[in-house]
Formats: C-alpha cells, sequence, structure tokens
C-alpha cells in the first residue's frame, strides 16, 4: 500500500529538478498527479525538462500523471489547470508550490522586469495556485499545501540566487504560517520545507557562476522523502510547520 493512495496532487514546476523528483515520488506512493510548468518541448537553451517527459516517467513507471501546462502567473491558466484536474479526477487532496525563478547576480543589475519576475513566480505563483485550490479543500474540510522555501529566506550572506529571491522566499515563509492559522478550522495542514544542501536540479546548476563549487551539491531524495510526509498531513497533524528537509526527516523519523 502507498502513503498516497488514490490522493489527488498538483505539483507546480514538475518539468524539471525537485519538482519533477517529487512528482514521481508521489506516483510511486499512489497519488495521481498533475504535471504544472510552461515547457512542453526542449528549450533552445538547452535547460533540460518537460512536463510531458515526467508525465511520461510517471506513467513508464505504473502512476497516474496529467501534463497541464500552465504558467502559474496567469490567473486565468491557474483557474483553468484546477479545473482540469477536478474535470478528470473530482478533487484536489495536495498541493505542492515548487515553481521558482532566481535573480543570479547582484542587486545593482536586478532590473525592474527581473525583479517582478523573481518575486511573481515565488510569491504571486504560490497565492493563485493556493487560491484556486481552497474552495475544494475547504469544501472537503482536509487538505495538504506544501510551499517551498529556500536557505536564502533567512541566509544574510551574499547569495548565488540574489536578493529577489531570498525576499520572495521570506515571504512564502510568512504566508505559511498565516495560511495555516487561517486554514487549521477547515483541517487544511499548510506547511513549508526547504532543501538543507543545494540540489543539484537543472535549472540550479544551469544558473550557477562558472567557477562554482559544485561537489557539495545532492540529489532530491531528502525533499522527495519530506515531500511525501508533508503531503500526509492535515490540520491535526503537522502544520504551520517551516523546515529543512532533513529537520523534518530526523524529528519525525522518517527512513
Ligand atoms: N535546487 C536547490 O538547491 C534549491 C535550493 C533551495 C530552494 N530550492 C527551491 O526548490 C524548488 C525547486 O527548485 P529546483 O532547483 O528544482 O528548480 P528548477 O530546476 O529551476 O525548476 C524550476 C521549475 O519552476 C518552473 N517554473 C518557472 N517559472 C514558472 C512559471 N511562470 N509557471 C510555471 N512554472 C514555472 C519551471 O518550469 P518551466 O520553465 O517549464 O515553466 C521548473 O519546472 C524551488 O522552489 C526552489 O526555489 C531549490
Amino acid at each position: 500500500m502507498g502513503k498516497l493512495d488514490g490522493k489527488v496532487a498538483i505539483v507546480t514546476g514538475a518539468s524539471r529538478g525537485i519538482g519533477k523528483a517529487v512528482a514521481i515520488g508521489f506516483a510511486r506512493e499512489g497519488a495521481l498527479v498533475a504535471i504544472v510548468a510552461r515547457t512542453v518541448e526542449q528549450l533552445k537553451s538547452g535547460l533540460a525538462g518537460t512536463i510531458l517527459e515526467t508525465a511520461d516517467e510517471v506513467k513508464t513507471a505504473g502512476g497516474k500523471a496529467l501534463a497541464i501546462r500552465t504558467n502559474i502567473l496567469v490567473e486565468d491558466e491557474v483557474q483553468a489547470m484546477v479545473e482540469k484536474v477536478l474535470n478528470e479526477w473530482g478533487t484536489i487532496d495536495i498541493l505542492v508550490n515548487n515553481s521558482a525563478v532566481a535573480a543570479p547576480g547582484p542587486f545593482s543589475e536586478t532590473t525592474t522586469k527581473r525583479w517582478e519576475l523573481v518575486i511573481g513566480v515565488n510569491l504571486l505563483g504560490t497565492f493563485l495556485c493556493t487560491k484556486a485550490v481552497l474552495p475544494t479543500m475547504m469544501k472537503q474540510r482536509s487538505g495538504s499545501i506544501i510551499n517551498t522555501s529556500s536557505g536564502a529566506a533567512d541566509g544574510r550572506i551574499r547569495s548565488v540566487t540574489g536578493a529577489a529571491y531570498g525576499t520572495a522566499k521570506a515571504a512564502v515563509e510568512h504566508f505559511s504560517c498565516s495560511l495555516a492559522a487561517e486554514l487549521g478550522p477547515y483541517n487544511i495542514a499548510v506547511n513549508c520545507y526547504k532543501p538543507a544542501q543545494g540540489v543539484a536540479t537543472e535549472g540550479y546548476v544551469f544558473n550557477l557562476p562558472p567557477d562554482f563549487d559544485k561537489s557539495r551539491l545532492v540529489g532530491p531524495e531528502k525533499m522527495v522523502k519530506a515531500a511525501i510526509f508533508l503531503a500526509q498531513q492535515d490540520a491535526s497533524g503537522v502544520t504551520g510547520c517551516v523546515a529543512r528537509d532533513e529537520e523534518l526527516i530526523q524529528w519525525h523519523g522518517l527512513s
């Protein structure tokens, strides 16, 4: 028996990286997974990963997936994505807000457009996807919302991901706790997790400066383990928690 048997999950940013690994991990635990992001064919930039490839990998592993091309900055697209999931599978139990864009480079060179994009994808996208699933979760009085932060949210040294990214992630952490308080009476868990160490994802590695030491980067396995744990929560379990993957694994004895 899988830990998420029959649960319906939406994972944003699942065309590559941690989102892709979480989507596959959820499917292995029996969840039906909506694979959400924008890329449907290989990008000329060389940045690998499409939602169709992720969906194919889920299906090859015997899972059920629905690839839904969505720009999470566009409210109508987010609403349409949620309606598609509801039409296909009838409910939504889990939302993983994982999509992200960073702002590498110095703040003094960050354009207004880049600032808006980074705050937008990390924060507005999280807001729009959360708002879109809430009517369903509030009506059924259960659900788990998992937001994704970064060490950049509390780091006070210069980071390769840039000031806008850390600013957005700090806001995502605050948002998670505020929302947990509001949604407790509806039995909806809201948590926020982040990697303890840099994860060698397609997007992260693509944006690193050439001289960056990649030897300490890890795979997404701990994030997947933590996400599967958080996905099983409702408000009677763990909620309002902001934690690193390794902390969740130790605190809750996840093996
Ligand atoms: N990797 C790390 O070391 C690390 C460290 C700390 C925190 N994190 C966090 O972990 C999460 C995953 O990181 P990652 O390294 O796996 O990222 P990644 O490889 O760069 O992937 C980012 C994902 O976000 C999606 N995305 C970007 N803009 C979007 C938009 N407008 N609409 C929909 N989807 C959009 C991308 O898909 P499309 O381009 O196809 O739309 C892609 O699937 C992020 O929240 C990140 O901040 C990662």
